[in-house]
Parts: structure tokens; sequence; C-alpha cells
């Protein structure tokens, strides 16, 4: 390769670099910068406390041994379906989640379908079991809010469908509407799993194993739940104002 092909590259590449510099000072100057240090640094503390949650309750579910009893079944199963799988299977979308961020669209989606089903079947599963093996059901506000997320996971994996095939349904389901109300429904149900896990932390079994300690787990659930739900709530609350503005 003659020099001036090796000197026109690194002029370009000089070039580039300082265009990113660039760049890079103005987002820095207009806080975007700061903005998604404080997203990524968000996504980071999502995971440690998922998985803080996910690993002390498989230490419950798993402490006395194998076979597991009807109940530490459900709790093992509901927590690997909720708290995990689908947990990950939102943040895969979110722009500033570490494991997916690389990610092309398509394998993005392709990963948060597969997320989504596996988290559903564990998570549905494993609140059968627990109803079945009650006498009563429904009458705790744990098995009230269970019900609305396995509701709204059931017709959110249903939807799902609809929303990833959305332009062979569109004469059926306008595409936009689809996406809306798969988003919406997948909020539900994952914002009611939040609210029944901190219900299950409050149960005597579990605060005579915890003591105190109960109280710090719900506060973490809280707070990588709303860390979760952030973005999709954003994307859909931007997607509705498109619609509406369609509309009008
Ligand atoms: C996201 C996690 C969880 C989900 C989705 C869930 C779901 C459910 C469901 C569907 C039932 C049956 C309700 C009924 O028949 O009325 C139930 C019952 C029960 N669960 Fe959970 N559960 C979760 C976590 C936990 C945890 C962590 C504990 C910890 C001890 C727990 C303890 C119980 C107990 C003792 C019952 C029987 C009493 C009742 O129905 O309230 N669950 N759960």
């Amino acid at each position: 390769m003659p020099p001036n092909a090796i000197d026109s590259s690194f002029d370009m590449d000089t070039e580039n670099n300082s265009k990113t510099n660039n760049q890079g000072l103005q987002e820095i100057v207009s806080g975007s910068y700061l903005i998604a240090i404080f997203q990524s640094a968000l996504n980071l503390l999502a995971h440690i406390l998922i998985g803080v949650i996910v690993g002390i309750t498989l230490h419950v579910g798993f402490q006395s041994g194998l076979p597991l009893e009807p109940i530490q079944q459900h709790i093992v199963l509901c927590v690997l379906g909720y708290q995990l799988l689908m947990a990950e299977a939102i943040l895969s979308l979110c722009p500033h989640n570490g494991w997916s961020n690389r990610l092309q669209l398509e394998d993005k989606r392709k990963a948060h379908w597969i997320l989504q089903i596996l988290g559903s079947i564990l998570a549905i599963a494993g609140s059968i079991i627990k109803a079945l093996d009650n006498d009563v059901n429904w009458n705790t506000y744990h098995g009230q809010f269970a019900l609305v997320a396995l509701v709204f996971t059931t017709i959110s994996l249903v939807n799902g469908l609809a929303s990833l095939y959305a332009y062979e349904f569109r004469k059926v389901l306008p595409g936009n509407w689809s996406k809306i109300t798969h988003i919406c429904f997948g909020i539900v149900a994952f914002g009611a799993s939040c609210i029944t896990l901190c219900y299950g932390f409050d149960k005597l079994i579990f605060r005579n194993w915890a003591s105190e300690s109960a109280d710090t787990l719900i506060a973490f659930t809280v707070i990588f739940t709303f860390i979760i739900l952030i973005n999709p709530a954003i994307t859909f609350f931007n997607k509705s104002k498109r619609v509406i503005k369609m509309y009008s």
C-alpha cells in the first residue's frame, strides 16, 4: 500500500477521533453523558438487587434439601419466573441494559420473547402448584395480587405474539395497538408480581427465617421493580402520545 494511502486513513482516523471527542465533549456539556452514566448505574443496581432477591429466595427454597414441598416449589418457580426471567426479558429491550445493548434489535427481540415465555411458564406453574395445594383460594392480598399477575401474564403472553407478528395481524389489530397493550399488560403483570412477592416476604414462615431482613428484601424488591419499569413506562407514554396525535 502506498504511503499516501496510510497517511490518508491516518488523517481520516484522526478526523473521526476528533469528531468523536467533540461529540463526547458536547454530550458532557449537554448533560446527556451524565444521564447515560446514571441510567447504566441504575441498570447495574437493578441486576445486583435481582441477584440478592433471587439468591436469598432460592436459598430459602432449597434449605431443607430435595424433594421440595409444594410451598418450596411454589417459591422457587415463582421467583425464578417473575423476578429473574421476566425481569431480564423486560430489561433486554432497555437501551442501557448491560448484557443486551450490543445485540441487534432482531436478537434483542428474540432474547425478550424466549425469556418471557420461559419466565411465564415457570411463574404460572409455581402459582398453580400453590393454588391447588390451598383449601381456600384468593382470600389473602398475596393470593389476590398473584391472581392479577397470573391473568395479566397470560394475556401479555398471547398479546406478545400479536406484537411479534404485528405486521401479519395488522388487518385485525393495528400494530401500534398490539404493542401499546402488550407493554401495558406487561407492566401490570410485573408490578403485581412485585407486590405479591412483598406480601410473600411478609408471611410468618418467611419472617421466622429472615426476621427484620424481610423489610430490607421488600425495599430491594420495590427498588429494582421501579428501575425495571421506568423504561417500558416511558415507551408506553411515547407510543400512546403518537397514537393519540394520529387520531386527533
Ligand atoms: C412472585 C412471587 C410469588 C407469587 C407470584 C406467588 C403466588 C402465589 C399464589 C398464586 C398463591 C395461591 C393463592 C391462593 O390460592 O389463594 C400463593 C400462596 C401462598 N404463597 Fe406465594 N407467591 C410468590 C412468592 C411467595 C413467597 C416468597 C412466599 C414466602 C413465604 C410465599 C408464600 C405463600 C404462602 C404461605 C401461600 C399460601 C397462603 C396464601 O394463599 O396467601 N409466596 N402464592
